[in-house]
């Protein structure tokens, strides 16, 4: 890092968004008023993310990501780093790793710790060596350190950990639970980024929908992708493995995996669902575009494009604050079902159907997720939030929560048809009842539709920053050249 022009904003420079480091202390303002009350003289400690070797070589995983809390408290990019907020004062600390002066060598100038200061807009910088002298020296009456379990991994963020920790009185209760509902609401400067990002990866989807033709592979769709993102947007992650299927691939909801790497050729007739989103020092977007690779909808995919389009549309006017989550769910399966019986492959009462569950043989995931510093982001069951429903399908929700001014939020519903699904409603006399066998036959094989856009839950409702073509006309015409970018930038 040999750049030493500071300019109080995380960019990559060019057209790019400049994330303001006012972000990351508005972040640090709003956890101190948070925590002030019974917390005054403790102080937050964090540990940010390492570097993690690619098994016993000298190389590590791709370049290094920050762990999110971190990124979000501090925006800081280097690993093996440490930050802490005094709540009392509301200052800011920032550790990080001495390196050898060899460092300087094969990896840039060495930043001193006025750089760091200077880079990150913090109060105060040491060396994580020093980090029990200097919070021992502040006195505080206890360390808050994060311990809490994630709801979509279940895996536990990694508590600070350091030598001399055990001196110190630590509370890694209290933390958790208030630093990941604060994340559940983005300030403006968050929601600027995440503009951008979904921005950015708008861009990258309308060019995919142009060049996925049929002999292309599914992973030159995904390189395109890779490449606008990056190119020229200044992503250099995307974030989460970019689900590239053509074809039956559709209805493999995690497609794109090591076993599955996009690597099917597009055959003539075929639909391309392709979720993918790019990431922005942090922030992430998710979207999934289906569009036919020969440029025009079949009478049969226009049918469950529509029925897939009309519930996404359904939950998106419907989107306001104090919302249920649940209920958009319950709403997105219905309006399946309804599509269903209209385009002829179901048949009976739309409430009989709703009873015996059967939207979730369509529709096995939830309506969407929170999004922000993590793709699936945190807070979706914080304690004083209702709890993960119980019932098929609506127990794949990553949050039951109430829709809330601030929260940004994927809306994607979606219509598939998964053998193993399928198969069992038809041995379910329950649900067999429900199903024209014949019609229902037609689509197997075909693979599916998700449409998934980015909202903005506003004062009144919500705002779509997705920036792709949606309805059937639209994709035709975006396919076929009659429209430009301008249209949707
Ligand atoms: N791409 C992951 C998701 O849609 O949740
Ligand atoms: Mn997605
Ligand atoms: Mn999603």
């Amino acid at each position: 890092m040999a750049n030493k022009n500071f300019t109080g904003r995380l960019s990559m420079g060019g057209d790019t968004h400049q994330v303001p480091l006012e972000l990351f202390a508005l972040n640090r303002k709003r956890l101190v008023d948070r925590l002030r009350a019974g917390n005054g003289k403790s102080i937050v400690v964090l540990q940010g993310g390492d570097e993690v070797p690619f098994y016993d070589t000298d190389t590590t995983y791709h370049v290094f990501r920050q762990e999110s809390y971190f990124m979000w408290t501090f925006g800081v990019l280097e690993a093996g780093c440490f930050g802490a907020v005094d709540i009392a004062t509301g200052k800011s600390y920032l550790f990080v790793p001495k390196l050898p002066a060899s460092y300087a060598v094969w990896m840039g100038p060495l930043l001193t710790l006025d750089d760091f200061k200077k880079r990150y807009q913090v109060d105060v910088v040491n060396y994580v060596d020093d980090i029990a002298k200097v919070l021992g020296e502040l006195a505080p009456t206890s360390l808050l350190t994060l311990k809490g379990v994630n709801s979509d991994s279940g895996l536990t963020a990694k508590e600070a950990e350091f030598p001399g920790i055990e001196n110190f009185k630590v509370d890694n209760v209290s933390l958790f639970y208030h630093i990941a509902d604060l994340r559940v609401i983005k300030t403006d400067y968050e929601t600027e980024v995440m503009k951008y990002v979904t921005k950015v990866s708008s861009q990258a989807h309308r060019k995919v929908m142009r060049m996925a033709k049929p002999g292309k592979s599914e992973y030159q769709c995904e390189s395109t992708f890779l490449h606008h993102c990056y190119s020229s947007g200044g992503c250099r992650f995307v974030s989460y493995t970019c689900i590239c299927g053509s074809g039956n691939n559709g209805a493999v909801l995690h497609y794109g995996h090591a076993g599955c790497p996009n690597d099917k050729f597009i055959k003539e007739g075929e639909t391309c669902l392709f979720d993918m989103g790019g990431n922005y020092f942090g922030y992430a977007a998710d979207i999934t575009c289906t569009f036919p690779t020969s440029g025009k909808f079949t009478p049969d995919q226009k049918m469950i494009y529509n029925v897939v389009y009309d519930a996404n549309m359904a939950v998106f006017n419907a989107c306001k604050p104090g919302v249920s989550w649940v209920d958009m769910h319950h709403l997105a399966l219905r309006k399946i079902l309804e599509g269903l019986k209209a385009g002829g492959v179901l048949k009976g009462e739309v409430d009989d159907m709703v009873k015996v569950n059967l939207g979730p043989i369509f529709q096995p995931h939830g309506l969407g997720h929170l999004i922000g510093m993590d793709v699936h982001d945190v807070g979706g069951y914080l304690p004083s939030e209702p709890p993960r429903p119980k019932g098929r399908g609506e127990d794949r929700l990553r949050t039951a929560r109430i829709l809330q001014k601030g929260m940004w939020l994927t809306i994607e519903p979606g219509c598939y048809f998964i053998d193993p699904l399928l198969d069992e409603a038809l041995a379910n006399p329950e649900m067999a009842k429900f199903i024209n066998k014949d019609q229902l036959e037609r689509f197997r094989g075909t693979g599916g539709v998700r449409i998934e856009d980015d909202v903005l839950i506003t004062e009144n409702g919500c705002v779509n920053w997705t920036k792709v073509p949606r309805t059937v006309q639209e994709i035709e015409d975006w396919i076929a050249g009659v429209d430009d970018d301008s249209k949707y930038d």
